[in-house]
């Protein structure tokens, strides 16, 4: 076969499991929408296969897919210019996770951090699925031969695992290019969001403490309070960004700040050294409120029309199967799996 060459698409996804936090935000959905901005032919998907790899509760999850497509809208993601949909309304994405399945090894997937992160010391209780859910996500990129994938930094040893499935399948198969080489696209002052609590620590839906996370539906005051008590040092903010290296939790406000300003750590700082973080949290805090007071009064009136909502992503998942359709029958074709009882 030819070696293929792709059209620029762009591919993500958020799982719909509970709130979503500033760190999803800022180091993704925010993303999308500059992405969206510059004109990109874009699919951005609710990846409810991936949240069931951990129980829930089926009313919750089912709400929460909702709830992920109105937050999707109100951060200014736009169904007629974007393609917004749910996973697992797509077939695709679960027939090719299981021929990645049988691409992928064993020893690749003992490797994932996020694996030993998420099963912790109970490995052997752990489902199959959790193990298997970065082919699920490779699965979820090549099934529209995306080539560029906007995603935090935690996301990045998956995006490498993509492309290792992407280049055997190709190399196995005598396919030369038919899958692409996706590229992560890393926001630059937002690349990990850490926890206000622990500097250490990334933010996190699943981190039982609700003070580690800014959520989007954190009414104005719990985000002043959340700011107000994050944990910081005793020292003034620093003059220039290598002062900061060995201060996480400052680093962090200060990477928060500028990532919302749309401007440079060592601008926050020109602004600010010298200054107390006393004074500096108020002024985080009014401007983390002034970017999502807007968004999630629009999740809560979007909320209200269900069945706006329920047609977004109903018209998203018949575009998104237009492309995955015949990329999959292609895929097929090339294991040897076509149909004989025609
Ligand atoms: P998820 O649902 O955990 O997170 C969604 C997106 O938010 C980013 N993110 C962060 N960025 C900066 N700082 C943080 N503290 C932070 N926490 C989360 C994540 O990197 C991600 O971009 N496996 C993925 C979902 C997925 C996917 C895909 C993504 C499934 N298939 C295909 C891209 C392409 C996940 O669990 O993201």
């Amino acid at each position: 076969m030819a070696s293929q060459r792709h059209k620029k698409r762009i591919f993500s996804g958020v799982q719909p499991t509970g709130n979503i936090h500033l760190g999803n935000y800022l180091g993704a959905v925010k993303n999308f929408v500059k992405l969206q901005a510059l004109g990109n032919e874009a699919l951005f998907c609710i990846v409810d296969l991936h949240a069931i790899t951990v129980w829930q509760d089926p009313k919750a999850l089912y709400s929460s897919i909702r709830e992920l497509a109105a937050t999707f809208i109100a951060c200014g993601l736009d169904s007629n210019k974007s393609i917004l949909f749910s996973q697992s309304q797509v077939s695709g994405h679960a027939e090719l996770a299981w021929v990645f399945n049988c691409v992928v090894r064993i020893g690749w997937l003992n490797r994932m951090t996020q694996f030993k992160d998420k099963a912790g010391k109970n490995k052997e209780n752990a489902s199959v699925g959790l193990f298997a859910y970065p082919a699920l996500m490779a699965a979820d990129i090549l099934a529209y031969h995306a080539t560029h994938v906007p995603v935090g930094e935690d996301q990045k040893q998956h995006l490498e695992l993509t492309r290792d499935i992407a280049i055997k399948f190709n190399n196995d198969y005598q396919v030369p290019n038919f899958f692409p080489n996706p590229e992560p696209i890393i926001e630059e002052t937002a690349p990990r969001i850490m926890s206000l609590r622990d500097g250490s620590k990334k933010m996190s839906k699943s981190d039982p403490s609700d003070m580690s996370r800014i959520n989007l539906q954190d009414d104005d005051d719990l985000i002043a309070l959340k700011i107000q008590k994050a944990k910081t040092d005793q020292e003034p903010i620093p003059e220039d960004v290598p002062s900061l290296a060995k201060r996480p939790e400052a680093n962090n406000l200060v990477n928060i700040y500028a990532s919302l300003a749309s401007c440079l750590p060592e601008d926050v700082l020109n602004e600010f050294n010298g200054k107390p973080f006393s004074f500096f949290k108020p002024k985080l805090a009014e401007i983390i409120i002034s970017e999502l007071g807007p968004i999630t009064k629009e999740i809560n009136e979007l909320m209200e029309q269900p069945d706006e909502i329920d047609k977004v992503l109903n018209d998203g998942a018949i575009h998104a199967r237009e492309i995955s359709d015949p990329i999959i029958k292609s895929t097929y074709e090339i294991l040897g799996l076509t149909n004989n009882c025609k």
